[in-house]
């Protein structure tokens, strides 16, 4: 697995942190926040944003990928993802976020859970979702 440096995993957490308390999460009450590193150090952030149509809610890590993809990066621009749940466990990425952050994170870029422990989990990319759904990719805007 890629290491991040410890300092760099703080700066993530806290913007995790910082995102989470952003979230618009008035069914579940269920605040996540992540935080996407850049190559160049940027941090995209991003929260879970829930709606009365449930269905309709959107995923914290799912909110980071977009506003990546809306800033120009694109797959393998990216180093590390960590999302952050306020409480005493570290959650990890649902299903429909993991095939979302296959499409731009390569297989050996670290994952990272945060909650209020102090503990951070660390799986790569491929670990969260082994023989991901791909297709090849026609064309890549410029
Ligand atoms: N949620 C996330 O933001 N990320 C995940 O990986 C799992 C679930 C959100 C969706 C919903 O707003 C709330 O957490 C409860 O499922």
């Amino acid at each position: 697995m890629i290491t991040i440096p410890r300092e760099t995993l703080e700066i993530m957490e806290d913007e995790a942190r910082e995102a989470s308390r952003n979230a618009y999460a008035p069914y579940s009450e269920f605040p996540v926040g992540a935080a996407l590193l850049a190559e160049d150090g940027e941090v995209y952030v991003g929260c879970n944003v829930e709606n009365a149509s449930f269905g309709l809610t959107v995923c914290a890590e799912r909110c980071a990928v977009h506003a990546a993809v809306s800033d120009g990066r694109g797959r393998g621009d990216l180093s590390a993802l960590l999302i952050y749940v306020p409480g005493e466990t570290c959650h990890s990425p649902c299903g429909a976020c993991r095939q979302v952050l296959s499409e731009f994170l390569l297989p050996d870029t670290p994952v990272y859970s945060a909650c209020d422990t102090g503990e951070i989990v660390a799986w790569t990319m491929d670990e969260l979702l082994p023989d991901s759904f791909e297709l090849p990719v026609a064309s890549q805007p410029e």
